[in-house]
């Protein structure tokens, strides 16, 4: 699964998530943290260590300042650092607990200087860093004993993450692709999957995203690997974590989530 990216170009996501912000609303805030508490299985996050990992627009960290954590957030694109900033600045301005960094999960020496947290936090990151495996061991460390781990990945589909994969490469390619990748696409995400919501009587998007903006993630980021739900739980077993919560997109496109629990015995 390693991806080699020298000749390839990375989606822009900070850009993505830098425009997105403006969309933040306290509905949009109270979304994101029904979702961590629905995981995570705990009313508050009172007195607990959050790593964001891969925090993109911030809003999942402020969420977690939100629920009483002490939270760390790194990102590897400049400007998603600068988002998560921007978010700290406009809904936490005063708040010494929330520190803002640029770091990458791939970075072993990084990652061991980030010490280790109650929930380390990395949705839909680790298959857009170009080496999901190594993403998904270094997480793992960061982790405190009896700690949780809260993962997403892109679930691999046989035909349909080829599929995807062309379109995301094609679409970091040039302006023009893109113009018709989202032209092209823009059915399937508006009106299919729309339909597919309102029959379903799910009317917002989870996790408090907008549709746009999850698009454009959706059909640019790159690097991109999928995995299906059972290796990531083999991954983490085999590693003495515990599964707590696994919440699956049923073999459709989209992230599996994951919560797992550290051991009490893992070594400190
Ligand atoms: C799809 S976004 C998810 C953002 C956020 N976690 C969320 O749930 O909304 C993926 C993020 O991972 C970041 N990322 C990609 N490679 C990374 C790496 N090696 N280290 C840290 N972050 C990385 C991207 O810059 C981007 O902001």
């Amino acid at each position: 699964m390693t991806h080699d990216m020298t000749s390839e170009r990375r989606f822009q996501f900070g850009r993505n998530w830098n425009r997105f912000i403006a969309r933040i609303t306290p509905e949009r805030i109270s979304s994101a943290k029904d979702s961590l508490i629905h995981m995570l299985g705990h009313n508050s996050l009172n007195n607990m260590h959050f790593l964001d990992v891969g925090s993109g627009s911030g809003m999942f960290s402020l969420a977690a300042h939100q629920l009483g954590a002490q939270v760390r957030s790194f990102d590897y694109d400049e400007v998603s650092v600068a988002t998560t900033a921007e978010v700290r600045k406009r809904y936490a301005a005063d708040s010494n607990s929330w520190c803002i960094e640029q770091g990458s999960v791939l970075d072993e020496g990084y990652m061991r200087s980030l010490g280790r947290y109650d929930v380390v936090y990395a949705w839909g990151v680790l298959h857009h860093t170009g080496d999901m495996l190594r993403a998904l061991a270094n997480v793992g460390e960061n982790v405190t004993p009896s700690g949780q781990l809260f993962v997403a990945i892109y679930n691999k589909q046989p035909f349909k993450t080829r599929y995807w994969k062309v379109v995301k490469k094609a679409y970091n390619k040039n302006a023009f692709n893109r113009i018709v990748i989202v032209l092209t696409h823009m059915p399937y995400f508006y009106f299919l999957r729309g339909m597919v919501r309102f029959l379903s009587g799910k009317h917002r998007l989870e996790r408090g995203m907008s549709l746009w903006h999850d698009m454009l993630d959706w059909l640019g980021g790159y690097p991109f690997e999928a995995a299906a739900p059972e290796e990531i739980v083999d991954f983490y077993l085999s590693r003495g974590f515990i599964l707590q919560r696994l919440r699956t997109v049923g073999g459709r496109a989209g992230c599996n989530e994951f919560v797992f629990q550290r051991p009490n015995s893992t070594p400190a």
